[in-house]
């Protein structure tokens, strides 16, 4: 793992500054006397519920005035409160609405966007093994300057370039990375266009938004306002190429009146932020103080109309920011989607674009009376050998050839394992290939090596222990009766994904340390009861370890647990929790799941697997590096 340079970590302190003449007092704000921490917004538009800011002591949280049944406002991420529930084997059931960035279709699809997707569709897999009714929402961006301008190099309108696009980054999606999304959103979708007017009609209503004029620089490629002094050499501080916007007329939202407001809600919603790490950076930046958002242009045609002002189209990022409501049914926050979704348990964003989220977004909500969501998250980048990515420097890495090359479980694996979600990542081939070989020999060969023993001494049949369980049985057995838990703490309350999977791996390993040191294949002849109590064991481990990587590795799980006899009726996290499994289980030989890597780089490290363990000569697969 290695700190990126990629990151613009102060791009959005200029999409948020785009500074104009307030032209009139925050009317909507009825309280005027009082501090403006104890202000509070009472309008309430339409079906949206109104919001209190300002919650009578004791309350700990921003409340709604109509709120959900208890049960759906448990939050399995909120640490303080899913800590409690874990230590009293309470477990939140409620509905889960897990979000990715909706991606640019300017471009095509690259490891950071496969990157989002395969998280989010691990975390949505995880709560569906464990009986939680999941929204997984993913989709594309289509309007904006850049998309504009990307359909006129393309000699195509906008509209066709999007289509294909967007098809392509559904095809990534559903196809190539096999990821269980629920709903794939295009903002260029009628309902979503309903969705965006109906939020900016509250928000104009509600007092938030004025007529102003916009003069500044614009980022098209960042899509984002910044001012002269923020400027880097006469371009944006992530390098991007800026132009020159010369007075032009443009709506504003007073994001100013909701600095206070947003404060609170954070230190009322600790959990509302994620990474612990990048928590300061967003409170820090609020408390510096937020000046008013340009939220429409009328420099170029390709978005939302803005209600009734038909020359200016909707700021890309507050047509953006919608699809989350729009997916769950938004305007009609009393249909069945919205009540059971909203608000979202999860947007998984990257750390480039978490203030958009972490500010912007809430900002928007509590202005229009709309419960933010329960948290964000954000990731790392991507580098490559180092670098930072960029099509420039020629070392984009395409996830389609990389699945290709060394299996989408494989890579599904590398991508959690390799990086501290959250953190940045490198990769290089070197890498792949070992964290493909780490599934071969720690997982595959455990697997082999005992269905084989089992196939061939104990009837075909999954072993009954004849024997008491002995110090190192328990200590196996317990080690993987302790997985689910630890699984849980990881995913649902921190998603501290890599963790999730270095103890599945951790586990692995045990059980291969046990198969030596047990020897399994001696006790045939010395002892056959105790053998077929060794083979339980190992059996029973790998059972609970296969059972929990399924959302990682979905298709070497399914078939890991084909080979152990599991039906797919037992293969939710309920059959881990209930107690060891029935002996006597019928099987088929075995056959081997994973493939073994090896790199002709002429690095030597890359021809040695993480764990230094030996290749089987008749599983190795020699694989040119990826050349990209
Ligand atoms: N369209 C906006 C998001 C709107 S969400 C309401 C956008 N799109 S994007 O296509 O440019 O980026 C989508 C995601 O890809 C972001 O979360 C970004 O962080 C992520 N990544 C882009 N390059 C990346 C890497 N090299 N590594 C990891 N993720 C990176 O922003």
């Amino acid at each position: 793992m290695q700190s990126s340079a990629v990151l613009p970590a102060f791009l959005l302190g200029s999409i948020l500054l785009c500074c104009v003449e307030r032209s009139a007092a925050f009317s909507h704000l009825q309280l005027p006397s009082l501090p403006r921490s104890h202000r509070r917004p009472s309008v309430s538009v339409d079906s949206s519920p109104s919001l209190s800011l300002s919650p009578p002591v004791g309350s700990s949280s921003v409340l709604l005035h109509r709120r959900r049944p208890t049960a759906r406002r448990t939050s399995l991420l909120a640490s303080t409160d899913s800590a409690a529930d874990a230590a009293t084997g309470t477990l939140d059931k409620s509905p889960f609405f897990i979000t990715t960035p909706i991606y640019y279709v300017n471009d095509a699809p690259h490891i950071g966007h496969a990157y989002t997707t395969v998280a989010c569709d691990v975390i949505a897999r995880f709560m569906r093994l464990d009986g939680r009714e999941v929204c997984f929402l993913t989709g594309t961006d289509e309007h904006g300057q850049k998309v504009q301008e990307a359909a006129d190099r393309a000699g195509r309108t906008a509209i066709e370039f999007c289509d294909d696009v967007s098809e392509t980054f559904r095809q990534l999606t559903y196809d190539r990375l096999n990821c269980t999304v629920d709903r794939f959103i295009r903002t260029t979708e009628e309902g979503h266009r309903k969705a965006v007017q109906h939020l900016w009609r509250v928000l104009e209503e509600r007092g938030h938004i004025y007529l102003g004029a916009y003069e500044g620089w614009y980022s098209v490629r960042d899509e984002a306002y910044f001012s002269d002094s923020e400027l880097v050499d006469g371009k944006a501080p992530t390098g991007a190429e800026v132009i020159k916007v010369v007075k032009e007329p443009s709506y504003f939202f007073r994001l100013s009146e909701w600095q206070d407001a947003l404060l609170r809600f954070y230190e009322e919603n600790p959990d509302f932020l994620g990474p612990w790490s990048r928590k300061n950076e967003v409170i820090s930046f609020v408390k510096e103080g937020l000046r008013d958002l340009s939220i429409s242009r009328t420099s170029f045609q390709w978005g939302v109309r803005v209600p009734e002002s038909d020359e200016h189209v909707v700021y890309v990022w507050l047509d953006a920011l919608t699809n989350y409501l729009t997916a769950v049914g938004y305007p009609d926050t009393e249909s069945e989607p919205f009540r059971k979704y909203w608000p979202a348990s999860l947007h998984v964003v990257g750390k480039d674009i978490l203030r958009f989220h972490a500010i912007m977004w809430p900002a928007f909500l509590l202005a229009a009376g709309i419960e933010p969501p329960k948290r964000v998250f954000a990731h790392g980048w991507w580098t490559r050998d180092g670098q930072k990515i960029s099509k420039s420097v020629g070392n984009v890495i395409d996830p389609i050839q990389l699945v290709e090359r060394y299996g989408l479980d494989a890579v599904r694996y590398f991508m959690i394992s390799e990086v501290a979600f959250g953190q940045d990542g490198d990769y290089s081939d070197t890498s792949m290939a070992n964290a493909a070989n780490t599934l071969a020999n720690d997982l595959g060969n455990l697997l082999q090596r005992t269905l084989t023993l089992v196939y061939k001494n104990c009837d075909k049949q999954i072993p009954q222990p004849q024997t008491d369980f002995t110090e190192d049985d328990q200590a196996l057995l317990s080690a993987a009766d302790g997985l689910l838990e630890e699984c849980r703490r990881s995913v649902a309350l921190t998603q501290g994904l890599h963790h999730y999977a270095e103890a599945l791996i951790k586990v692995a390993r045990q059980a291969n340390k046990y198969i030596e040191s047990q020897a399994p294949w001696q006790l045939k002849k010395t002892d056959a009861a105790r053998m077929t109590t060794v083979l339980f064991v190992l059996c029973e481990t790998l059972r609970r370890v296969a059972v929990l990587f399924q959302p990682i590795i979905p298709l070497a799980a399914s078939q890991m647990l084909d080979q152990l006899g599991v039906p797919t009726d037992e293969r939710a996290f309920d059959s881990v929790e209930e107690g060891r499994r029935k002996s006597g289980v019928a099987i088929d030989k075995p056959s081997p799941v994973f493939r073994k890597m090896e790199i002709e780089t002429g690095d030597d490290a890359a021809k040695a697997d993480k764990g230094g363990r030996e290749q089987t000569k008749a599983q190795k697969e020699t694989l040119p590096a990826v050349a990209l």
